[in-house]
Formats: C-alpha cells, sequence, structure tokens
C-alpha cells in the first residue's frame, strides 16, 4: 500500500473534519453545516467509508487532503506531510527532507540547551529568590527536578550568549522565541527574572517554556509563542510524564495550571495533565484518548480559562451563544465525535488542585469520586438558575436542555437523561421525549433538504403497522400518486380555516421524512424503498373515484390531526394529574390552559371533518 492510501486508512475523515465542522451523525454518514460557504441549513456531508466529503450547496468535494488544502490553503506536499504525521506514517523522502529535519532537531537541541542553562541558573547563587519562591510554594528541590525547573535571571542577553557560544543563531532563537528582534536590529532575550518551566512534548523533547513571575506581577505567565516546533493547541503540559499513569489508571485528569500538575506530581498523583490555560481543542482530547478514554477536567468553572476552554470546543457556536455560561452543547457534541467519556470533577468553592494537593489532599479522591458526567453536569449548570416548580421554569427547562440532549448520539443515553430530566422537572417523560422530537422536527422542514442529508431510516417492511401508521401511508400514497394533490390539499385545509399540511402532522419519522421531500420536490434517495412501497400500497387498493378525491385528502388529513391532538391532550392530562398531586397550583393551571386550547383545536378539526363529510358528497352529487 502507497504512503497515501495508508494515510487515508488511518486518520478519521469524520474526527479531521470534527476539527473545523459540528458533524453530526445521520445513519453512515455525516452532515453539518458547509465550512466552504455559508448556510443555515447543513447540506455538507462527510462519508466516512469512502473518506469524502461532498457539499450539496455549492459543490466542493474531496478526501483528507483536499479539505485542508481547501480550508487551511495547504499545498498538497504540506497536507501530506500534516496528516502523515498525524497518522504515523513514515513518507518516502517527498516531505521533510533531510535538511529540514536537520533544521528541526538542531531547534530541538537549542530547547533543551536554554532549558539546562536555566537550570542552571536556578542552581546558582543568581537564582536564590527564585529557589525561595518555590520553598515558600512547598515545592520540593527533587520535585523541581523532576520538571527541570530553572530561572531566568534578569538580564537583556545572558541567555542568547550562552546559546551563540553553542553556536545556534540568532535566527534560531528567535524562531523558536527565545529571543525577540529589535526593531532597530539584533535580539535580545525574552524571559527574564522568571521561573522558567520547561514544556516538553510527548517524546519528552523540550519545545517551549512557561515563565512565571516570582512572586506577584503582570503578566503572570510568559509563555513561549508559537513555533515550528511548539504548538500550544496540541501540546498538554506533563504529557510525557504523565502517559504511563494515564495508560495504568485508566484515567487522565486535565487541570489548567502548570503549578497544579506540578502539585500533584509530588503528592505522587501522576494521571495528570494541565491545558495551560488555553481552550482545550480536539488535539488534546485525541491525544489522551490514545491512553485512555475517561477524561476528567479538573476545571474552576467560573475561571475564564474554563470558558476559553469550552468555547474552544464549540468555535462554530460560541459566536452564538456567547452568553451561555460553562459548558456549551458543543462539547457534549464533541465527546461523542471523539468516543471519549468526559467527566467534571467539583473542586471545593474557590480552590484549585494545587491549593487541594498543599492542603487537603485527601479531597482529590473524594474529588474524583464524585465526578459527573458531562451531560449530566451541562444540564445542571444550564437549569440552575430556573424556577422548576413553574410551569414556565419547566418549559424554559426544556428549552434550554433540548440543545443538549441533541447532541448525545447515542439514543439509550438520551433516554436517559430524558428520564432523569423527567423526574427534576416532575413532567412525564413521553412528552418531554415528544418535545425534544418536536423541537428537532420544528427546526428542519423550512428548508429544501438534499438527498444524503438524513440518515437511513429504518424503513423495513416488518413495521408494526397501527391506524396512524395506515393512515399517514395512505395520506402520502394519495400524494405521492400526483404530485398536484399536495397544493390542492392545501387549499381545500386553508379553505377550511386550517394550516397547511406540515411534517410535523406525521408521526412516523420516515413518513415526515417523505413528506418534506415530497413538498420541497426532492425527495432523499434513501427514502426509495419506501417510497416504491407506500406507492405500490396505494395502487393495489381500491382506486378513489375522481369525485371522491378531495374528500379523501381532507378527511385524512384531519384525521391525523385529530389523532395528534387527541394524543396530546392525553398526555397534559397525566401531567395535570401529576401536578395536582403535587399541589402546584401554577403548574395545574398552565396545563388546563393548555388542555383547553388543545380541546378548542380538537373541537374545531372535528367540526371539520363532520361538516365535510355531510356537504361535500351530497354538493358532488349535484
Ligand atoms: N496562563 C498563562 N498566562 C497567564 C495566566 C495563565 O499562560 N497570564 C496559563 C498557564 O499555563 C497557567 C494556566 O494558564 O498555568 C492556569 O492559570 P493559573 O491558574 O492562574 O496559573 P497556575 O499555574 O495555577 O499558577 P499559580 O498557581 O502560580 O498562580
Ligand atoms: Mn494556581
Amino acid at each position: 500500500m502507497g504512503a497515501i492510501e495508508e494515510i487515508k486508512n488511518r486518520i478519521d475523515i469524520v474526527e479531521l473534519i470534527s476539527q473545523y465542522v459540528q458533524l453530526k451523525k445521520a445513519g453512515r454518514i455525516y452532515k453539518g453545516l458547509c465550512p466552504f460557504h455559508s448556510e443555515k441549513t447543513p447540506s455538507f456531508v462527510v462519508y466516512p467509508d469512502e473518506g469524502r466529503y461532498h457539499c450539496f450547496g455549492c459543490g466542493a468535494d474531496g478526501d483528507i487532503f483536499t479539505f485542508l488544502e481547501q480550508k487551511e490553503g495547504m499545498s498538497f506536499p504540506q497536507a501530506l506531510q500534516m496528516l502523515a504525521e498525524r497518522a504515523g506514517v513514515e513518507l518516502p523522502d517527498r516531505g521533510e527532507g533531510p535538511e529540514e529535519k536537520n533544521k528541526r532537531d538542531r531547534l530541538y537541541g537549542l530547547m533543551s540547551a536554554a532549558a539546562g542553562w536555566y537550570r542552571s541558573q536556578l542552581l546558582s547563587p543568581r537564582g536564590t529568590a527564585a529557589r525561595t519562591y518555590l520553598e515558600g510554594r512547598g515545592i520540593l528541590g527533587k520535585t523541581a527536578e523532576m520538571f527541570a525547573l530553572g530561572f531566568a535571571p534578569d538580564s537583556w542577553d545572558a541567555c542568547q550568549k550562552h546559546l551563540r557560544s553553542l553556536d545556534y543563531t540568532d535566527e534560531e532563537m528567535v524562531e523558536v522565541g527565545i529571543s525577540i528582534p529589535r526593531e532597530t536590529g539584533g535580539t535580545y532575550d525574552r524571559f527574564r527574572g522568571r521561573l522558567m518551566i520547561p514544556i516538553r512534548d510527548v517524546r519528552g523533547r523540550v519545545v517551549g517554556f512557561g515563565a512565571r513571575i516570582i512572586g506577584h506581577g503582570e503578566p503572570k505567565y510568559l509563555n513561549s509563542p508559537q513555533s515550528p516546533i511548539f504548538d500550544k493547541g496540541r501540546l498538554l503540559f506533563g504529557l510525557d510524564m504523565a502517559r504511563r499513569a494515564i495508560r495504568e489508571e485508566n484515567k487522565a485528569v486535565v487541570v489548567e495550571g502548570y503549578m497544579d500538575v506540578i502539585s500533584a506530581f509530588q503528592r505522587g498523583v501522576r494521571n495528570v495533565v494541565a491545558s495551560m490555560g488555553t481552550a482545550l481543542t480536539e488535539h488534546h482530547i485525541r491525544q489522551l484518548k490514545r491512553l485512555t478514554r475517561n477524561i476528567y477536567l479538573a476545571l474552576d468553572p467560573d475561571s475564564a480559562g474554563v470558558k476559553a476552554t469550552l468555547r474552544g470546543l464549540d468555535v462554530a457556536r460560541s459566536a452564538m451563544e456567547e452568553k451561555v455560561p460553562v459548558v456549551r452543547p458543543g462539547m457534549v457534541h464533541f465527546e461523542h465525535a471523539l468516543d471519549v467519556d468526559l467527566y467534571v470533577l467539583p473542586l471545593p468553592n474557590g480552590q484549585d488542585p494545587d491549593d487541594i494537593f498543599r492542603d487537603t489532599p485527601e479531597k482529590w479522591e473524594i474529588a474524583l469520586d464524585n465526578a459527573r458526567p458531562l451531560v449530566e453536569f451541562t444540564i445542571e449548570m444550564r437549569l440552575k438558575d430556573l424556577d422548576l416548580s413553574t410551569a414556565k421554569g419547566k418549559s424554559e427547562a426544556v428549552r434550554r436542555v433540548t440543545p443538549i440532549l441533541k447532541d448525545v448520539a447515542n439514543d439509550v443515553e438520551r433516554t436517559h437523561y430524558i428520564q432523569s430530566l423527567s423526574r427534576t422537572l416532575n413532567v412525564d417523560s413521553r412528552l418531554l421525549e415528544r418535545q425534544f422530537w418536536g423541537d428537532v422536527r420544528r427546526r428542519r422542514p423550512r428548508q429544501k433538504r438534499r438527498p444524503e442529508e438524513e440518515p437511513a431510516p429504518d424503513v423495513g417492511t416488518s413495521w408494526v403497522v397501527t391506524p396512524t401508521v395506515a393512515l399517514e401511508r395512505h395520506l402520502i400514497g394519495l400524494l405521492l400518486q400526483d404530485e398536484e394533490r399536495l397544493s390542492l390539499l392545501n387549499e381545500l385545509l386553508t379553505e377550511a380555516l386550517h394550516e397547511p399540511l406540515s411534517g410535523l402532522d406525521f408521526r412516523e419519522e420516515p413518513h415526515r421524512m417523505l413528506f418534506e421531500g415530497l413538498s420541497t420536490g426532492d425527495i432523499p434517495e434513501v427514502l426509495d424503498p419506501l417510497r416504491s412501497e407506500i406507492i405500490s400500497e396505494v395502487e393495489r387498493s381500491p382506486e378513489v373515484r375522481p369525485d371522491q378525491l378531495e374528500k379523501e385528502l381532507l378527511e385524512s388529513a384531519l384525521r391525523l390531526r385529530i389523532y395528534r391532538t387527541r394524543e396530546e391532550i392525553r398526555s397534559f392530562q397525566e401531567l395535570l394529574a401529576d401536578a395536582e398531586s403535587q399541589g402546584s397550583n401554577a403548574t395545574v393551571a398552565a396545563y388546563g390552559e393548555e388542555i383547553q386550547r388543545l380541546s378548542h383545536s380538537l373541537g374545531f378539526l372535528q367540526n371539520s371533518l363532520r361538516s365535510y363529510n355531510v356537504v361535500k358528497p351530497e354538493s358532488t352529487a349535484v
């Protein structure tokens, strides 16, 4: 197999594209908003089996390589290089030539030399203040050694002089951010008078530094800038040392700060890494996923870092939902896209892990034991400020939680959360289920949909055919036979002061999709089998006489609505009974109103059905 094929096999296109697009699973494909043109309804589809993507809106089309070319403006060799690295595939020469490799190796050498020098400075008389500072924070000498902590003396050129003496060039020092160029020419040391924390990659090579001020002052940390060997969005501080413990304990904890990791290690807790205060990215999580699927986030929910973290997981949505605090639905989506289990570690008020390890290390285990699944935590955060005893609070709760639940890909899990929500709200879970699906439906039908967007529904013939299912099929069959009939039916409905037929009139998902395809003139291909099946059913059944057609259409539509309305009334009656037994008067009143409204609609529908039955046959008979 060629390198390209090998890379394609190893890289999951869904994971790759998920970095840019929030993808939602739909059967065997994934869909999302196209990253190449602006749109509100997803027409961008990823086919994991074929390793391809296609946009039905703008025609963008290709594989993992073209995606990066189109999205990141990379050349093919660049995309190849990047993906080869990610896949761990050795490229036959073409990518990084010996010259480039040599160049990178020099940068690693430079960083390692710098780290060694900073370390020597810490241990020298110049480092006294820094050592005193560490002692004051309870960091032992052997911990400082383990992390190779160092000190950058307060000098504009001591570091660069040393590195020059080792034959590193000023350009190289600038490239990795050890030096900063002056506008007037020349360069100077970036890190001065700071505690130096080397940041190593997974393979243990020093690639950057976090530099803390000794004591108080701003900025607290200076970090190495992005460089050919340092990418904060990919690195987790401490991962090189935490790897083994993470694998052994089958659990990783992500904290925010360098100091949190250092303290943890000092206490013998070694499965801890830091996101270095930046947004946690898909890269971060994917690296951890190689070691464990159980990832705990020990993040102070009020900190700016958490907000950044959570925002980072869902760049697309953050613009829209700027006000939503803490955990975003996107993060839940992410959890599922990457197939990991994310937990949130509840930290005692105002304490960061460093404080815990120093003052009350026994609380760490307790916090771990009390970690909560991300979805649960998210839901709770979102409901925090609501009064759940009122009808208004309840409906707002459902509104807020729906987007989170929509991101829970697993049906069983989603049902679990719906049930738990139903207990919290004291609302019938079937009603929630319906509300939830209703919401999903209402969002969709507006715009024209494209064939592959939708999941292949389970349209096997083994369906249990209930009267409603049969009626839905009958009506759709009539409409499919002649596409003019839909506008005819809608005219009839409007004349009788009813809403035109909508996807919501169908309870079965495949029927609804079929109907929506029909009304946009664009029936998804996946529905072809169902469509033929339904057409052959109407064709086999006795033909509707032309003079009976209008009646048949209108009657079917009205009956469907009557079924639906009755069902809703029943649900609200159950709710009402519950609310009564709880003695929550406001809720009782709210449900009562809803039942009245629905009963009124029901009456109106039944009237129409009756009058049509009586009047129409006579008038056509004349
Ligand atoms: N950070 C940063 N620049 C800052 C502040 C924070 O890069 N000006 C990053 C650092 O990686 C830091 C992390 O965000 O470790 C978390 O910030 P914070 O909790 O303030 O730092 P700690 O590591 O806990 O440091 P300390 O305990 O010394 O205050
Ligand atoms: Mn801290």
